[in-house]
């Protein structure tokens, strides 16, 4: 039997690489027993039972090998929206929220128009959008039908009723869809990037980080398809690389886009492009 003081302290020790030990180990405890992390605080003599403290040593153990903290909880927030998240979803990551921002500043707050995300993974993106405006017709897709489980689990937690679902190979399955906002999220990693070694991504589903030599093979499809899809002065917006951007923009000028502009994250680095169909 222990308190949760002494077993919080002792975890944090495990953790010497980390800046951020006793946030993890918070988190960690707190989603064993199943509390806010102010109640470790709260309460830090309360008697933890050895079952309690067998899950928590386990969860500790994993994360020490490199599991990310949000596998092992099994949830991550974006844009304020608690998402269930599982190996087979990517964690959706802060500076996706630009591409979200950059999606509703083209989408006035009554508007019902067709959204569009492609690849939405744990459906970050798409049901973000969906909660800022509710009357557009959100449609998001990905090719991999687990993780179109749980973005379907995600909405429906969240009450965002009116997103629709489709397993598609990008534009593939989706004939009749046009749309006035394109997004994405895409895989843009070189498969011989050294990050890929490194941190969560190795614990990621891998089709949905790495796209071709280059990182570009499914930016590149994305633009030539999408201008089928886009209505008269649709937007498409796309994140990509921190070094991608020179090379997205070459993609879109050469499909005829116009407006194209590149928007930076909050650390500075260049994040989104998006283009208009004339
Ligand atoms: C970088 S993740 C983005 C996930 C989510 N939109 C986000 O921002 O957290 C890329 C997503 O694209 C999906 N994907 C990869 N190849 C695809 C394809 N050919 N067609 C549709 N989706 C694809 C992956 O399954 C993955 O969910």
């Amino acid at each position: 039997m222990s308190t949760i003081q002494p077993i919080l302290e002792s975890a944090i020790q495990l953790f010497p690489q980390l800046d951020s030990a006793r946030l993890e180990a918070e988190v960690l405890l707190s989603h064993v027993l199943r509390v806010k992390r102010s109640y470790l605080y709260t309460w830090p003599h309360c008697l933890l039972t050895a079952h309690q403290i067998s899950q928590f040593q386990a969860l500790c153990q994993r994360r020490l090998q490199g599991e990310p903290i949000a596998y092992l909880i099994g949830h991550k927030e974006f844009w304020s929206l608690e998402l269930q998240v599982t190996p087979a979803t990517l964690i959706p990551r802060p500076e996706t929220e630009l591409l979200v921002e950059q999606a509703l500043a083209r989408l006035p707050i009554q508007s019902d128009a067709q959204v569009v995300d492609l690849g939405t993974g744990s459906g970050a993106i798409a049901l973000a959008i969906a909660r800022e405006r509710p009357r557009c017709r959100v449609l998001a897709t990905d090719n991999a039908p687990e993780a179109l489980v749980i973005a379907q689990q995600n909405a429906q937690h969240l009450g965002l009723h009116q997103v629709q679902f489709q397993v598609s190979d990008w534009w593939q399955a989706l004939d009749q869809v046009n749309a006035a906002v394109v997004v994405s999220n895409p895989p843009y990693i070189a498969i011989t990037d050294p990050h890929l070694t490194q941190g969560d991504v190795r614990y990621e589903p891998r089709h949905a980080l790495i796209s071709g030599k280059d990182g570009l093979a499914a930016i590149r499809l994305l633009i030539t398809q999408s201008l089928v899809h886009l209505e008269p002065k649709g937007w498409l917006l796309l994140e990509h690389g921190y070094n991608q951007a020179a090379a997205v923009k070459k993609l879109l000028t050469r499909q005829g886009y116009a407006m194209i502009t590149t928007y930076p994250d909050l650390a500075g680095q260049p994040r989104v492009t998006g283009g208009q169909k004339p």
